[in-house]
């Protein structure tokens, strides 16, 4: 009598981010189990139609991700009885594994990418509540489309060649300026590099700063894209507890190996708190003695609605520990792609050689534009009006949020979204499924999360953005929600 190999019952882990391709999820979370012996040669998989129940996905999602685990040699059938992992070969691959395959075993960082690759950002136009975006319907076009007519009307020939790698000088004395003003930021034009928005700044920082195999300590739950910056780049991803006083700089003290931490002190992604003025001195406390660097992201420090905004760490920073990120994605549109890094003084050089040697530098005429527009005070202006707009939208959320069919949302004193916590994830998945039948998009705090070693379970809760459209369409959904949540509850 033959005795059947195991059957995989439960497909443990394995969660589907239902906004991207589910087969191409499934497939690429079977094979890292495949790949790193969690399922062992010859394991029976279940059956599509079962995997496809278990998961709340249709069968036709499961036949699609075994069929190209088939055609990569990863899983082999036998008539009648089902799908098998197959033998792998002495590198860990499959036997007559796929060129693509193949490459995994000499190039590690495809299988980083594979687990931490960027997310696909939510595309079509701005809908309620969508993340990460501001009130693009407010931004002065005309005075842009006039001063982009200016430059290219008649550009000087030497604004033609290849420009300053670190970035147009104008725009970087003006910046300098505008942190000393807005945030007591006193740096100097040189420490300035403008980069390619906020993500190409923490990228420079992890080309720079870390090695494969290097501790890089985050908050948790944590602002995604910078996570898979540094997880591609091979470091050890540590998640730190945020409580209400932002970042706990205890726990971080406890690392023995780590010298880099990636934070958004002023308003903590996606939670929302402030890290306190205690928290910030022990941070660079710890950074001094140990001596680490401190990415200090301030993505949206422009949107601060009431309370006095504390001094930015960078300001702070006495011994040069300090790089401070910004983008002008929030306040201008994300599509502009342009950002800037303050560099203590000893990197700058290297990080601007880093990215003369990415992409030599950002295109002359946005940066010279932009430069215009802030030194005709047009900058200004829109902050104001930006500031305003989204209070008001923030207002419209909260004065319209049914509190009473899922919990009130707390204050909201900076930024573009708030965070509702939850009880349970499975709670959090049925609400944002709710919402998504009626075309409202929430965000699920869950997926924030990084695991530690204890897999302990994430904290659930909604992320929701309320600065992308008007006061009018929050409160259309708002109805919506109202309508498919009491009727639920
Ligand atoms: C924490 C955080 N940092 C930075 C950014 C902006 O990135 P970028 O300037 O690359 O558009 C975002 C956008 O959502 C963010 O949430």
């Amino acid at each position: 009598m033959t005795t059947r190999p195991p059957l995989l019952l439960e497909p443990a882990g394995i969660r589907l981010d239902p906004r991207q391709g589910l087969a191409r999820q499934l497939y690429q979370a079977l094979r890292e189990r495949i790949l790193d012996g969690r399922m062992a040669s010859r394991m029976r998989l279940p059956a599509s139609r079962e995997l496809a129940a278990t998961l709340g996905i249709s069968r036709n999602t499961v036949v699609r991700a075994y069929d190209q685990l088939y055609a990569e040699g990863y899983l082999e059938g036998r008539v009648g009885d089902g799908s098998y992992v197959a033998e792998l070969g002495a590198a860990g691959m499959p036997r007559g594994a796929a060129p693509a395959a193949a490459a995994e075993a000499t190039l590690p960082i495809l299988a980083r990418l594979r687990s931490h690759g960027p997310d696909s950002p939510r595309t079509g136009p701005p809908r309620a509540f969508r993340l990460g975006i501001p009130a693009f319907d407010l931004f002065p076009f005309e005075t842009w489309a006039r001063l982009q007519a200016q430059f290219w009307r008649a550009p000087s020939p030497e604004r033609l060649g290849y420009g300053d790698p670190a970035g147009d000088p104008r725009l970087r004395e003006l910046i300098a300026a505008y942190l000393g003003n807005a945030r007591g930021l006193r740096c100097t034009p040189e420490q300035v590099l403008i980069t390619s928005g906020a993500q190409q700044a923490i990228a420079l920082c992890a080309q720079l700063l870390v090695q494969a195999g290097d501790e890089v300590a985050l908050e948790n739950h944590c602002y995604r894209s910078a996570a898979q910056i540094f997880a591609v780049a091979g470091a050890r991803l540590q998640g730190i507890a945020v409580d209400d006083d932002g970042l706990d700089t205890r726990q971080l003290a406890g690392l023995t190996d780590c010298r880099l931490a990636y934070i958004t002190p002023s308003h903590q992604y996606p939670t929302g708190v402030t890290l306190s003025l205690a928290r910030r001195l022990e941070l660079l406390d710890w950074a001094g003695r140990n001596q680490a660097w401190i990415i200090e992201d301030d993505y949206d420090g422009e949107y601060r609605y009431s309370g006095t905004p504390l001094a930015p760490l960078a300001a702070l920073d006495r011994e040069g520990r300090v790089l401070y990120v910004g983008t002008f994605s929030k306040i201008a549109f994300p599509a502009l792609r342009l950002g800037y890094l303050v560099a203590p003084p000893a990197l700058v050089e290297p990080l601007s050689q880093l990215r003369a040697l990415g992409m030599r530098h950002s295109e002359t005429g946005t940066q010279a534009v932009l430069a215009e527009f802030i030194a005709q005070g047009h900058f200004q202006r829109h902050i104001r009006r930006m500031r305003r707009a989204a209070q008001a939208r923030r207002d419209a959320l909260l004065d319209g949020w049914p509190a009473q069919a899922v919990g009130a949302l707390p204050q909201v004193h900076a930024g573009l979204h708030v965070c509702l916590p939850l009880a349970s994830v499975a709670r959090e998945r049925e609400l944002i499924e709710q919402a998504a039948a009626v075309g409202v998009e929430l965000s699920a705090l869950s997926d924030y999360w990084l695991p530690g070693p204890a897999r302990e379970p994430p904290r659930a809760g909604l992320v929701l953005g309320f600065a992308g459209v008007d006061e009018e369409q929050i409160a259309l959904a708002l109805a919506k929600l109202r309508k498919v949540w009491q009727c639920e509850l």
